[in-house]
């Protein structure tokens, strides 16, 4: 079938705020091999599409058109050679570019069923979150039950994601966050200890509490020196982004002596045949957690697609505790 479809999607043809967004219509190929196209229900808002508005987050080579980075929806249509799915099954998948609009196109490695415990909606918070907290906690940081788990931005889409992750595999969780609202949030998601880092001193507390064995970290600058300071012997700290900068002078001796590990990723950049790896991985350890109501995405705030830029706003301020998404 050669039917061609047309879609809104998003650009910010001018780097700027949230004003720079533009919804534009285009007309999508047919999916090509290997591709789904979704009818998006959902799409997911996150910081790296603030970057990428803002000019500092270019696309990856034949990535789709258009912001937006995670979707739910119902299968559309079937590029050649994809098995395993059916036109109008409910699923979510993380998808490279184009997120934002009304079809979105998917490697099929990157499409997941939503799980039956999830608000079909809801489902569309779940895929970039919660891939990058896989890679980054359990594969790279490679947590283990009862270790001590410290996370930044625990309000935050990955932190929210990240608490819960690794309260069910059995850790001790510890989060920082900017405000009391966000902290309280923080705890309900299961966090056993919560430090406001603009009112304590979260270095001396997490210390105090037993140190961190893997810690999950977006902020950098000042954090870096700070977390291998909290860091336990054997421990791995991870890096995800460098929202306070990437260049830093940090004194490497601890890391030596208490023989820690430093590390980091991206997601978006990676193959279809990476993702697809990451998305089985997914589906065998985290999908089983969601079905028990272990792992749900924390919805903020749901925005139209035409009003993409007070989502955006809504980003920016800061506001927000959980995942932001944009419905077609
Ligand atoms: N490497 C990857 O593959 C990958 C994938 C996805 C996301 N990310 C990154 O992960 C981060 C979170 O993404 P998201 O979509 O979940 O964004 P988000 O909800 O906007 O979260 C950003 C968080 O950063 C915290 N923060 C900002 N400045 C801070 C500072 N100076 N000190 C301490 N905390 C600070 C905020 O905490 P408060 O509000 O409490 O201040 C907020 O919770 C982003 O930086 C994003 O680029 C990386």
């Amino acid at each position: 079938m050669n039917e061609a479809f047309t879609t809104r999607i998003v650009t910010a043809p001018q780097p700027g705020g949230p004003q720079a967004l533009s919804v534009e219509e285009i007309t999508l190929d047919p999916p090509a091999r290997g591709e789904i196209l979704i009818r998006v229900v959902a799409a997911g808002v996150n910081r790296p599409d603030v970057i990428e508005r803002m000019g500092f987050y270019p696309p990856p080579p034949g990535a789709p058109k258009g912001l937006g980075l995670e979707v739910s929806g119902a299968v559309l249509a079937l590029g050649e050679g994809v098995n395993g799915f059916d036109i109008g099954q409910q699923v979510c998948a993380l998808v490279a570019g184009g997120g934002y609009a009304d079809i979105a196109r998917a490697p099929a490695g990157s499409v997941l069923p939503v799980p039956e415990s999830v608000d079909f909606v809801a489902a569309a918070g779940l895929p970039e979150t919660v891939f990058t907290v896989w890679t980054n906690v359990f594969e790279a940081g490679a947590l283990k039950p009862g270790e001590r788990f410290l996370v930044h931005g625990g309000s935050s889409g990955i932190g929210t994601t990240a608490i819960q992750m690794a309260k069910a595999h059995g850790a001790v969780v510890i989060a920082t966050a900017g405000t009391p609202d966000k902290c309280e949030a923080c705890r309900r998601l299961g966090a056993d200890h919560v430090f406001n880092y603009r009112e304590d001193d979260w270095v001396e507390g997490v210390k105090v509490s037993g140190g961190a064995d893997v810690i999950l970290d977006m902020v950098g600058g000042d954090y870096v020196a700070k977390n291998l300071a909290v860091l336990n012997r054997f421990g791995r700290l991870v890096q995800i982004a460098f929202l306070k900068g990437s260049r830093v002078e940090v004194d490497l001796m601890g890391l030596m002596l208490k023989r820690q590990t430093l590390t980091g990723s991206t997601l978006r950049a990676r193959s279809h045949e990476e993702k697809a790896a990451l998305a089985q991985a997914v589906r065998a350890h985290v999908w089983p957690w969601v079905e028990a109501g272990k792992v749900r995405p924390l919805i903020d705030s749901t925005f139209a697609l035409a009003e993409v830029a007070k989502a955006h706003e809504r980003m920016d301020s800061m506001a927000h505790a959980g995942k932001i998404l944009l419905v077609p």
